[in-house]
Order: C-alpha cells, then structure tokens, then sequence
C-alpha cells in the first residue's frame, strides 16, 4: 500500500515539476530524440551525454562514456535525473537497465531491455532460436560454435547461393556477409569461427537462408504487455546509388512505406509482433523499450531478418518526426505502468532523410572539416539532424562518418525527399556524399 502511494506521488511530481532525462548517445537518432524530448510538457531538464554539435541548444551536455555505469549513476544522483534514454544496443546488452534497476542509490527508469531482453539483438542465434520456439516466421537457420568449423562448413551443402552468414554478436552492423561463393563463404565462417574476425561476436555464426523481397522496418514501445505501434520506415543501407557497395549504418529513409499495405501490417501483427510480446512473457523475459522489427516483405508475407533493442538510426530521423503525442510522456508510461493509457496521435504528413556523409565512409575517413548552411529557416518544413558534428569556437565541423540526417517533410513521401535535397544543395562541406536515390526506387519521381 505504502509503494502504491510513493508510486502516486512521485508521478504526480513529475508532472507538476517536470521530469529530469538524461539522454544517452551522439547520433542522428539521439538528435531527433532530444529534439522531439525538447518539446515535451513534463520536460524539466534534458541531459544528453555525450551528445554532438547539433545538441548544445537542446539540452546540458555531459561528457559521459554510456558504458561506464558506475559513472551515469554518480551523474544521475547529482543531477536527479528520473528517467534515462538509452539509444543504441551496447550500454543495453552490457547490462545497463539491470544494473539501474538492483542499484540502491538511484530509483531512475531506463528507457531500454535488461542484459536479457537486449539478447534479441545481442546474440543472432539467440533470436534465431527465439522466433523458431515461437513459430515466428523467419529465414531457416543452422548455428555453430566455434569448434564447429568442419560441421559448419559442410551445412553449407543444406543451402542455396546466396550464402547468408552472421557473427552472431554485436559486429557494428557489419557482421553480415552475403556471398554467392561457397568458398567466400568457406573462408568467411573459417575466419569468424577459427581467425578471430569480429572477435568474440564471430566465435558463432549463424548461417541462413537467402531471402528475396523488399525490407521495411516496424517499431513497436513495448512494457512486455502492452505496445504501441510507431510509424514504419524503410532504410537504405548501401553506400551507393542503387543499393550497391558496401553496408553503411544506413543513408537515408522514408516513412510511411508505401508498399506497406494494411494486410501486410495486420499479418505483421499477427504472425510477428504479438507473437514476440508474447514470446517474451511465455520465456519470462521482461522487457520495457523500443523493439525495432527488421522484416523482409517474401510475396505478401513478413519474415524476421533481425530484431533489435532499440531505436534505428536513421529511421528514428522519419520516424520521430511523423509522431504527435508527446514522447516523454511515452517514456514516463513504460516507467508508471500506465502504457496502455498512452494516446500515440500519429502526423499525416509524410517524412524522409537523407544522410550527408564523409567522403570515403563507410571506410576511412577525414574529420574536422567545416559545414556551412546549417541554418534555420522557418519556410523550410524540416530539420537538420547532427549524425557526427562537433563545434569549436562556433564553427560546426564534421565529427565522423555519417555528418547530418536532413529530415524534410510534407504531404506525400516524394514532397518530403524534395524538401530534404532542397536544403541539402545548401549544405556544403568539403568531400560530402550523399545517395541521391533515396525513395527512388518506390517512388516515381520525375
Ligand atoms: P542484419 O544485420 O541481420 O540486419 O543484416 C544486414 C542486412 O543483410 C539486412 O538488412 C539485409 O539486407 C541483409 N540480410 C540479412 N539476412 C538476410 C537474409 N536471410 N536474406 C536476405 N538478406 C538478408
Ligand atoms: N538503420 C539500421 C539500424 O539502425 O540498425
């Protein structure tokens, strides 16, 4: 009874006062995070650690490593932060949530899986495994440790070209090896599974089917119960027009997908989202925060090509933006029980990103060079998300491999990329690229 009633007043203060959230990341994501958390009602301060060169007039930058808890927990006594967002999978997989959650010095919500839940990204077989005890549809799938070589390779034989290979932990986005060649594809699990490549999330592999059809991205805020369904985004992941060369964090994305029809989420529903809520409850896995479904559209029907813990990025970028509602007050009902009773008002407007990025990414890449044309324009229907900037004696410089998220929005999805390479032709730094096909494909673009 006693809990109950600290449980009351202290949602009750939170409204009155407002709340303290420390946002932890650097990219594009966490940009459009603090952006759209800067417009909330129940905002009192805003923390963000450590941030980049877009953030500085959205909140109180800390510089904090997200990996180091012991130093967030001395950061959130002193600052009274009630509530912390976490962005991207590592500080989740590494355990931050559990650790916030058994600490005695700080009664703080994170926003984010437990070490458990973060499995769904943090291990490929662990989902793999997953989705199979739960019918769950996708790729079938044979796993391997790292005394398995000769049984790996020789499972090979159970699959067609392409050969789909995974390092089965966190690998950056680049564990993934496609390959029509059984012997790349040979000499790949050999160099995961026996030459140390992508270290200890290579020592399994999960090898799969190749799966042919169109990618879409779905999101849902989930307490393990109840969810609520965000907008759904395609990304472009190559780094050339075309979707050719290499894999990138991603270049640019659009929302709403139009090929996505209602029957295809309904079945998306159905036969992948429910199911992995209620896989979660049957395996006793808790689970408060984002999950980010990544589907592939086979005929008419979803597959799972991978689940991940939280937000994508630079999907976060049109997915944010096409969202009413107020998101802390999202974050605070995940927190208070109350996720149910969340009212989620989506925009009718349409939304799309273009990512300007270094010359040479996803390789090498020069930094420290300056960008021009960030300006505000109240005419302009958009926002310049900061992916990799920083700023030195208020000069903006470029600060890593993807530099700006150019979000434009408008009536339809093509009126939205217009906007975006609208003000993308304004921006200048020296060695920028940038896709300049984004929605291309799916859109007749004139
Ligand atoms: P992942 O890191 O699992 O998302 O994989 C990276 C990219 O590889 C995906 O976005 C897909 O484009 C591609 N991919 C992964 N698994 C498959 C599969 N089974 N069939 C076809 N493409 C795949
Ligand atoms: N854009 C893909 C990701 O965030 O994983």
């Amino acid at each position: 009874m006693k809990f109950r009633t600290i449980l009351c007043l202290r949602t009750e203060t939170h409204y009155f006062y407002g709340m303290n959230v420390l946002l932890l990341g650097s990219g594009g994501r966490e940009h459009a995070m603090a952006w759209k958390l800067s417009e909330s009602s129940m905002l009192r301060d805003l923390h963000i650690a450590p941030g980049n060169g877009g953030m500085h007039e959205l909140g109180t930058m800390a510089d904090l490593d997200a990996m180091d808890f012991q130093a967030v927990e001395r950061y959130v006594r002193r600052h009274k932060i009630d509530l912390i967002v976490v962005g991207s999978e590592a500080p989740l997989v590494a355990g931050i949530s559990d650790y916030f959650e058994a600490s005695q010095k700080t009664s703080v919500t994170v926003v984010g899986p437990k070490k458990q839940g973060a499995m769904l990204e943090g291990s490929k077989e662990f989902a793999k495994n997953f989705m199979q005890r739960h019918n769950i549809p996708t790729a079938r799938y044979a796993s391997f440790g790292s005394d398995q070589l000769a049984e790996a390779v020789q499972s090979l034989d159970a699959f067609q070209a392409p050969y789909v290979i995974k390092a089965d932990g966190l690998a950056g986005g680049k564990g993934v090896i496609i390959t029509e060649s059984k012997k790349e594809a040979t000499d790949t699990l050999k160099a995961m599974l026996e030459g140390g490549a992508f270290k200890e999330a290579g020592k399994r592999v999960v090898i799969e089917e190749f799966l042919t059809g169109q990618e879409v991205s779905m999101f849902v805020m989930t307490d393990g119960k109840s969810y609520h369904i965000l907008p759904s985004a395609k990304d472009y992941k190559r780094i050339g027009e075309g979707d050719t060369g290499l894999n990138t964090g991603g270049m640019g994305a659009i929302s709403p997908v139009p090929y996505l029809s209602e029957e295809f989420q309904q079945k998306a529903l159905n036969q992948i989202i429910i199911p992995t809520i209620k896989g979660l409850t049957k395996d006793e896995i808790p689970y408060h925060g984002f999950i980010f479904f990544g589907l592939m559209k086979v005929g008419s029907d979803p597959y799972v090509i991978e689940y991940n813990c939280r937000m994508g990025d630079p999907e976060t970028e049109v997915v944010l933006p096409r969202i009413k509602s107020d998101l802390l007050h999202l974050f605070e009902s995940l927190g208070s029980g109350l996720l149910s009773e969340y009212d989620l008002e989506i925009d009718e407007r349409a939304a799309a990103t273009v990512v300007m990025a270094s010359e040479g990414y996803p390789g090498a890449y020069e930094t420290n060079r300056e960008i021009k044309g960030v300006v505000e324009d109240p005419n302009w229907d958009g926002m310049v998300f900061h992916a990799g900037t920083k700023i030195s004696r208020r000069k903006l410089y470029t600060n890593g491999g993807r530099v700006l998220a150019v979000t434009g929005r408008g009536a339809t999805v093509e009126d939205a990329l217009k906007r975006s390479y609208e003000k993308i032709e304004k921006i200048t730094f020296e060695g920028a690229y940038c896709r300049m096909d984004i929605g291309a494909d799916i859109l007749d673009l004139a």
